[in-house]
């Protein structure tokens, strides 16, 4: 019996896709830097499924490459184009399990799409605050295999901090429950951080226990107009401390990259005029009924305490223009912004693209002796660095110059090794958020201590010796 035969007989022909013109999506990533070939895509329902699969996969030596909804920018759910592999989309597994409004927890199936969570726990005031502009997409399995960063991290952290446990199917079908509702669980190895993160090489993540918040009553979101990058990094720390705290979500952009979204997407309004060389996109939250109570003016306190941090950093200088979100559709325009950049720098050109972190006392310096660098081998560079600044990660991406550059394909390795050159005089990260996957490969065996390169190619060896999850990510 042949391999796609077996697979029929553990999840039906009817989850599977062996058509080539079926394939087509499963193949190529999101920006269309990698594509690859598969034997057929597998679609199962359940952890059971699964656990078969790899039962099979094992015995038969088959590869196999997990995809969730394949918006991963470094080509991690990408097979080779030698057509061996078999893909597994989590697709049809996109259960939520349970839900807890005391607990504040559920547990969701691995290819449950990030909005598709955000609206079932909306709907009863929680809060599951991870988010980007993939949101509408990604699986909570493809966000924890990469541990996802995105746009609220600034106060809640990554999705590794979001994770109570997980249910993971080993390689041979073993399954591996470490679902759990509990705070605090100091049994052992935290065997869930090994997975999260791990980018489908070491287990298929099958659900998750996810931790809860009780959702924002208010929220207040502004666009300012920075004196230069030293002002944004100020006005962060200036802004959690005037705020308590309430800050969700802190992201720089440059002109440059509005100009860009405004030209690839002529409907979305960009409200400051003339427009600055850096903003930041800010929003601050509250639970607190009060701070959403109009006073006998009308004003609310959550609004008037951004007007009143607006006005006091127009005073010391730092911020030099401002729009305040009045309702939700003025706040859905500012992050319309911000979540149509990617795809407008996409359409707009082949940007370098990269996902550094550093720490915020360098965050401003890195900027400028990257912007040096870049333009002391192509001049005329346009740089669109953009990004969370609140955690120190920014999307440094760098296009061609204006009106096009017939050889900006040969000038983009230099423009890269600028950029890296710079952050490595400050000790920066080469992937803040988006992984490894096959794209820095190469670079992560360059940066990274050979000590945890060993230990982690022991680990790999151990959960999977044959080497049939995702190989060539992460390690090569
Ligand atoms: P996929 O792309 O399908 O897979 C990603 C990796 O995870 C692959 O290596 C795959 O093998 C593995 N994988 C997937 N599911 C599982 C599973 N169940 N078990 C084990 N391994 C699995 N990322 C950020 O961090 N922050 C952002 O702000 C952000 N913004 C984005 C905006 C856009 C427009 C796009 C296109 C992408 C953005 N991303 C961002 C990147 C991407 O959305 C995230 O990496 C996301 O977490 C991937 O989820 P996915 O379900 O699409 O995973
Ligand atoms: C963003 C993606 C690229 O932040 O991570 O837009
Ligand atoms: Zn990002």
């Amino acid at each position: 019996m042949d391999d796609i035969t077996s697979f029929e007989q553990i999840i039906g022909s009817q989850n599977i896709i062996t058509a080539e013109q079926d394939k087509i999506g499963y193949l190529e990533d999101w920006r269309g830097n990698f594509t690859g070939s598969a034997q057929a895509v597998l679609l199962p329902r359940s952890t059971e499924h699964v656990s078969q699969i790899l039962a099979h996969a094992d015995a038969q030596n088959q590869i196999i490459v997990t995809q969730g909804g394949n918006t991963g920018l470094v080509g991690g759910g990408i097979p080779d184009k030698s057509g061996n592999a078999f893909i597994l989309s989590t697709a049809r597994m996109n259960t939520v399990r349970d839900i807890s409004e005391v607990n504040l927890s559920m547990t969701a199936e691995a290819g449950c799409i990030l909005e598709q969570i955000h609206t079932i726990t909306e709907a009863k005031n929680l809060y599951f605050p991870l988010n980007l502009a993939a949101k509408g997409s990604c699986t909570i399995g493809g966000n924890l295999a990469t541990n996802a960063g995105g746009l609220n991290v600034v106060r809640y952290g990554t999705t590794r901090n979001l994770c109570l446990g997980i249910e993971v199917v080993l390689m041979g079908g073993r399954v591996m429950n470490l679902l759990t509702p509990l705070r605090k669980d100091n049994t052992g190895y935290d065997l869930k951080d090994l997975f999260i993160g791990s980018e489908g090489t070491l287990g298929i993540i099958t659900a998750a226990s996810l931790k809860l918040f009780p959702l924002p009553t208010v929220r207040s979101t502004a666009l300012a107009g920075v004196r230069d990058i030293d002002a944004a990094v100020e006005l962060l720390g200036a802004l959690q401390k005037k705020s308590g705290e309430k800050v969700e979500a802190f992201e720089i952009m440059p002109g440059i990259l509005l100009d860009i979204v405004s030209k690839q997407f002529p409907n979305i309004p960009m409200p400051l005029s003339p427009m600055p060389e850096f903003m930041v996109l800010m929003e601050i939250a509250s639970t607190n009924d009060e701070d959403g109570q109009p006073d006998s003016e009308g004003a609310i306190p959550l609004t008037a305490l951004m007007e009143q941090f607006l006005a006091d950093n127009f005073e010391t200088g730092l911020v030099t223009d401002a729009v305040i979100a009045q309702n939700e559709t003025q706040r859905k325009q500012l992050w319309d912004i911000r979540e149509h950049s990617p795809e407008a720098t996409k359409q707009e050109s082949w940007p370098v693209n990269t996902d550094i972190s550093v720490t915020r006392a360098d965050f401003a310096a890195f900027y400028k002796d990257a912007t040096i660098e870049v333009k002391s081998v192509y001049p005329d560079a346009r740089i669109c660095g953009y990004g969370h600044l609140g955690d120190g990660n920014v999307h440094f991406n760098v296009l061609e110059r204006e009106g096009g550059d017939p050889n900006w394909p040969e000038k983009r390795e230099a423009v890269k090794h600028a950029i890296y050159n710079a952050l490595s005089k400050v000790n920066g990260s080469i992937s803040a958020e988006h992984g490894i996957g096959q794209m820095k490969v190469e670079q992560l065996k360059e940066v990274k201590d050979p000590v945890a390169l060993e230990v982690m190619h022991q680990i790999k060896q151990s959960l999977d010796p044959k080497g049939l999850l995702n190989p060539g990510k992460i390690l090569g």
